[in-house]
């Protein structure tokens, strides 16, 4: 329960991680039960921590999409029944957005000066790696959040590659938390890894859909596209030149009999080799973000940057581009940790420009799986 976009007043959130822990991923159909059997007992708790009532409720905010089908149906049809039972306005967000107002929720909270735009947001969680320019129109009260893709993963999303890289090597799902603490321990340029620099222009667009002569126009702009899928290979394929699979499966196999294994736990259970591998890994992984993030940041002129999403949980991407941006005289807010992963409050902070502007959704709408932001 968010009030007026900035102050959080509960935020509770029902982890999954357990039920997809033995897959190593998620699994969609475990996900819309455990969302089923999640949502009453969240609903509830989260306005009791709130001391709210459903009566109290101004509007209700649900994701519309981009995500798993099933999980969000479930989502869509109690804010639906709950919006129809209590007679309260509906209110439709793109997650992707939540993420980008994950970071202005707290920037209201504790701003002292206003946000200068353009803003560039990376939104690097496990299934996107994104870059958006946002921009707000305040004028005549429109109240109205607009944004521009300027740059996406080709293949595997940056949290897909910590998720893939840490089943691989056993380390446990999801893969990001455990490689941030295992990082530190090893040598980050033990292991040179490369990633893919894509050419500017995707190659399946039409020629024409940009005219080389009209340079001044906005989407002749180079695009700043991220690659991930080919680190995950050369993991792999270091891990079989050297012979690395008999000490995973003997870290699989203790890890199995301990319970909530610790950060001790796991330093105990992997080699130093490993180790640098993973410290290599996370080296490069942050270090391609960084790099194109702050590269697309000169190339529009960017004003503020902002880092959200899980992956903008990790401890060396924060204090990484902390320091390059400030190089660069850029500011770049973080949200804090625990409003970096998926959480309603980042929900409710985005619908809250669409409550102003009495942005509701009829009873029909439904989930959209693919769904895109502009
Ligand atoms: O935003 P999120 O909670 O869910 C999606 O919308 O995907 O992001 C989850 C992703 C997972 O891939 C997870 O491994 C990654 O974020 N993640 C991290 C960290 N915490 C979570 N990656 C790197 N470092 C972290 N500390
Ligand atoms: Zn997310």
């Amino acid at each position: 329960m968010v009030r007026a976009g900035e102050q959080v007043l509960s935020n509770v959130v029902a982890s999954q991680i357990a039920t997809h822990q033995p897959y190593g991923g998620v699994v969609p159909e475990l996900a819309s039960r455990e969302h089923l059997r999640a949502i009453v007992p969240v609903v509830r708790q989260a306005l009791a921590e709130a001391g709210q009532t459903y009566d109290s409720v101004d509007a209700i905010a649900v994701t519309q999409g981009p995500g798993l089908a099933g999980a969000l149906l479930v989502g869509i049809s109690f804010a639906k029944a709950l919006s129809f039972a209590l007679n309260k306005p509906l209110i439709a967000v793109n997650h992707l957005e939540g993420h980008v107002h994950a970071v202005l929720l707290e920037h209201r909270q504790n701003a002292d000066a206003d946000l200068e735009f353009p803003v560039l947001a990376l939104v690097v969680s496990g299934g996107h790696t994104h870059l958006y320019l946002a921009e707000f129109e305040k004028k005549r009260e429109a109240n109205l959040w607009s944004y521009i893709n300027i740059g996406h993963t080709r293949d595997d999303a940056a949290g897909e590659a910590y998720d893939k890289v840490a089943k691989l090597l056993a380390l446990g799902y999801p893969g990001g938390p455990i490689i941030d603490r295992l990082a530190p321990h090893g040598d980050p340029h033990a292991v040179k890894f490369q990633i893919a620099q894509i050419k500017h222009r995707d190659r399946n667009e039409p020629l024409n859909a940009h005219p080389p002569a009209q340079h001044a126009q906005e989407d002749v702009r180079p695009h700043f596209d991220f690659s991930y899928s080919g680190i995950k290979t050369a993991v792999l394929r270091y891990v079989e030149t050297h012979q690395l699979g008999p000490s995973i499966d003997a870290r699989r196999s203790a890890l199995a009999e301990i319970a909530k294994p610790t950060v001790d736990d796991y330093l105990r259970l992997c080699d130093r080799q490993t180790l640098n591998l993973v410290a290599s890994f996370q080296r490069t992984m942050v270090s391609d973000l960084v790099t194109k993030t702050l590269a697309a940041a000169r190339e529009y002129d960017i004003r503020t940057l902002f880092v959200s999403g899980g992956v903008a949980a990790n401890q060396e991407l924060r204090a990484t581009f902390q320091s390059e941006a400030e190089m660069q005289g850029l500011p770049v807010f973080f949200p804090s940790r625990s409003l970096s992963t998926d959480n309603a409050a980042m929900i409710a902070a985005a619908a809250y420009p669409k409550f102003l502007r009495q942005d509701f959704m009829p009873m029909d709408f439904s989930a959209e799986a693919g769904l895109v932001l502009h």
